[in-house]
């Protein structure tokens, strides 16, 4: 079974733990980011109130039943690079989504590949995730070569499937089962 609180996943470069008060500099880092902000809640005004606030709110993310939100961790020095979510809407049916952002001065250093990679693998080791779905804009390169290289399958591309800063965007739909 999932479990009631947030693990500590140890990948190879990265580790996924719990959000600390102490990771807010890197929350108040990406609130200029150009995608961020659009896709997360993370809060645009890099004010140390909002970053503690969106900190608090990852934590409310297993507590509601919306899924685990991981802080992707520098394995051997600890510090936060990005954020990682595990998301069980769709639990009931088998299935869980996933979604992730690094800050721009962490990027292009493997971070997302390894910690999706972690969380995947942890995830599809439950019985009640039978599979886990990732979507992605076509022109997030990084994004997708990440999920392929994680054992993720393109599966196609959903149309005009959700707003993105009032504009609706098109996403392919990846996907990894536990079961091929
Ligand atoms: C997309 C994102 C998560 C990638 O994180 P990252 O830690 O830099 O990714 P990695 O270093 O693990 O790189 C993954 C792969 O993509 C490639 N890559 C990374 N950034 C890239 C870019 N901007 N353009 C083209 N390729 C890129 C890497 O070379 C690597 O390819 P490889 O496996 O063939 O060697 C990061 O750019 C980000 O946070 N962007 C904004 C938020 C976002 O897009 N989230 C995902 C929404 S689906």
């Amino acid at each position: 079974m999932l479990p009631q609180t947030i693990p500590t996943l140890e990948g190879r470069r990265v580790t996924l733990r719990p959000f600390r008060e102490s990771d807010a500099p890197l929350v108040q880092s990406v609130a200029d980011d150009p995608l961020i902000p659009l896709i997360t809640t993370v809060p645009t005004s890099g004010s140390l109130e909002d970053a503690l606030a969106y900190i608090d709110r990852q934590h409310e993310r297993l507590v509601s039943g919306a899924g685990y939100s991981f802080a992707i961790a520098n394995a051997e020095t600890d510090e936060v690079v990005g954020q990682i979510g595990l998301w069980l809407a769709a639990i009931k049916h088998g299935r869980a989504s996933t979604g992730y952002w690094v800050a721009p001065q962490h990027r292009r250093r493997g971070y997302v590949s390894d910690a999706l990679r972690t969380l995947s693998d942890w995830a599809i080791d439950h019985d009640q995730v039978q599979r886990l779905e990732l979507y992605v804009e076509p022109w997030n390169e990084g994004s997708w070569r990440a999920a392929e290289r994680c054992g993720f399958q393109r599966e196609g591309l959903l149309r005009s499937w959700q707003p993105v800063c009032e504009e609706r965007k098109d996403m392919y739909m990846y996907s990894r089962l536990r079961k091929h």
